[in-house]
């Protein structure tokens, strides 16, 4: 958004009320209404549904590339678009240049229910039709939940989301004016932080803000975006107390929130129930309630053990996350999955439950271990490899300047890196259509690769870092990875200074390790494969013998 814009774009899905929003908002805050659809209709000379029948979808998106243009140049404006708007590269950046973009989300069911309703709120009747019309055959509501999967990724673009369920006209319009009014005019929304994404879970949506020097500046104010009204009880590994703890507890202070502090032993000895248990008793000397609210600072540790004991105390508290490694950052703080150790092994007693808000400050990477930092890189480079060719690219141009940690450059790409796990996350929550197994490229040797070494020896990144090259060799003897593309991935690993083999660790005890994987399913191991740049699949019926063939290869 630029600055001194005084324009609020509204997108969402169809349904999601953004005509009659839009003109409560504009009312509210004395401004004017647009809605691109009409305009668009009105220049056309005929209904939407009718441009898509005679000119094509083609023609139809010109028309609202134009009428988004002209709608969101001018002042005091909300302007609400069509649901697929912001889905075109080109309509979407002038969307987020012109104004503050607010997403209406609301859950598949609802738009059902709002679409099918007798009186349809206002402006929603107008895309009822063609969208039910549609369903080519479909349950109406299946066809609503695919059509908004696929363009949730867009949706997560905003610059703010607003859950509309339960919510009437009234107050989501209030909504929407209150985070103009505590964002939307101060040229900090952009610059020196932007949101990466927004990960839509069945509980609702939580925004990820990536930025560079953030945690005092924004912490606060965030959380209070959030709806936040209660105490804060932050939960800081012992290595970032200083300065990243006390950033967010001045951020916390000066917002005038009440703010108390627990700091644990740095290390993964601390994912640990008896840690769970020592800031339980924490908490209910402190008579922690529901409206308050956990804030971690740290890496995947202080994420998973604060996420755990938000998860489990009094059923369920609210969390927030500050990570500072850059695993946690791109990785371990998106996504609700929470866990402490056991003896027996490690996230064996754990919980589904999101953060509110995650407040990622890449400037934290500056004080981070060298090979911590590059670890962190490799579930970077696997997003780019299994998911998003564009990263690629990035990371094969930027190198240099990645590794340096230059400012702007790693905030993007750490951005870019929370919005392709949050799309994942979003269409696949728990795990259950195989799309966000693909997450677990790398992971099947580099777990075997980890136990077998013991603990410690690699660290996970590396271990998944070896574990990539051995799942593209497995590709290539199975015809569906490209030796080309392998080749590709091992010199960028090699650029950000990862291992490709491994040495002095016995092939039969990771091989072993591998088949006791606890992602094998029916006695058959899964492996995530690529079939191009970007681009990965599940398979399974990899042999023994390509396994351990593969493993002789890696030893070095
Ligand atoms: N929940 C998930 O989806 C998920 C995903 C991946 C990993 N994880 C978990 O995350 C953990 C690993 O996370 P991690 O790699 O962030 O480890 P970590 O939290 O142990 O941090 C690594 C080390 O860096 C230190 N540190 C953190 N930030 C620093 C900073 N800015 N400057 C200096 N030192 C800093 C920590 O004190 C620690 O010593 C594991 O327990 C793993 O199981 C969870
Ligand atoms: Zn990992």
């Amino acid at each position: 958004m630029s600055s001194g814009a005084t324009c609020i774009i509204l997108t969402g899905f169809s349904g999601s009320g953004k005509t009659a929003v839009g003109r409560r908002v504009a009312r509210l805050l004395g401004w004017e209404f647009a809605d691109t659809d009409e305009i668009v209709a009105r220049r056309a000379g005929k209904e939407i549904d009718r441009i898509f029948a005679d000119d094509g979808e083609q023609a139809f998106r010109a028309l609202e590339l134009e009428a988004v243009r002209e709608a969101s140049s001018r002042k005091g404006i909300v302007v609400s678009t069509g649901g697929g708007a912001i889905a075109q590269e080109a309509t979407r950046r002038v969307m987020l240049d012109a104004g503050l973009v607010v997403c209406l989300e609301a859950r598949p069911e609802t738009i059902y229910a709002r679409l099918t309703a007798p009186a349809p709120a206002d402006g929603a009747e107008a895309m009822v039709r063609p969208l039910l019309r549609a369903t080519h055959g479909q349950d109406p509501l299946r066809r609503i939940e695919s059509l908004k999967r696929e363009r949730q990724w867009a949706y997560a673009l905003a610059e703010w989301t607003v859950p509309t369920d339960g919510l009437s006209v009234e107050q989501v319009a209030h909504e929407v004016a209150r985070a103009w009014r505590r964002f939307g005019m101060s040229s900090q929304w952009r610059g020196d932080s932007q949101v990466a994404a927004t990960v839509t879970t069945d509980a609702g949506a939580y925004p990820i803000v990536v930025g560079f020097d953030i945690i005092e500046a924004q912490l606060a104010s965030r959380l209070l975006q959030t709806g936040f009204a209660g105490r804060a009880y932050l939960l800081v590994d012992s290595n970032v107390l200083h300065p990243y703890g006390r950033s967010a507890q001045r951020s916390l202070h000066a917002a005038g929130i009440e703010t108390h502090l627990f700091v644990f032993p740095a290390g993964e000895e601390s994912k640990s129930l008896a840690t769970a248990t020592a800031v339980y008793e924490w908490l209910a000397e402190r008579r922690v309630e529901r409206r308050d609210l956990i804030v971690t600072v740290g890496g995947g540790v202080a994420g998973d053990l604060g996420g755990f004991v938000a998860a489990t105390y009094v059923r369920g508290v609210r969390y927030a996350q500050v990570p500072t490694t850059l695993t946690a950052m791109v990785d371990s703080s998106i996504g609700g999955k929470t866990a402490v150790d056991l003896p027996a092994g490690k996230n064996l007693v754990g919980a589904f439950h999101h953060p509110t808000l995650v407040v990622s400050d890449v400037s934290a990477l500056r004080t981070l271990p060298r090979r911590v930092v590059l670890e962190g890189w490799a579930e970077a480079i696997k997003h780019g490899f299994a998911l998003d060719a564009g990263l690629v690219d990035v990371y094969e141009q930027q190198a240099d300047a990645l590794l340096a940690l230059e400012p702007e450059l790693t905030a993007e790409v750490v951005a870019r890196n929370a919005a392709v796990k949050a799309r994942i996350v979003t269409q696949d929550e728990r795990e259950t259509s195989g799309l966000r197994s693909l997450l677990n490229y790398g992971h099947t040797i580099g777990h075997g690769l980890e136990t077998a070494a013991g603990y410690g020896r690699y660290l996970h990144g590396e271990a998944v870092a070896v574990g990539m090259v051995g799942a593209a060799r497995l590709g290539e003897l199975a015809g569906v990875t490209p030796a080309e593309l392998a080749r590709r991935q091992r010199a960028l690993l090699e650029r950000f200074g990862l291992p490709t083999g491994y040495r002095d660790v016995d092939a039969e005890r990771i091989l072993d390790a591998v088949t006791r994987d606890k992602k094998s399913s029916g006695g058959q191991v899964s492996w995530v494969f690529l079939d191009a740049v970007g681009r990965s699949s599940i398979h399974r019926g990899v042999t023994q013998e390509q396994v351990r063939q593969v493993l002789g290869e890696l030893a070095g």
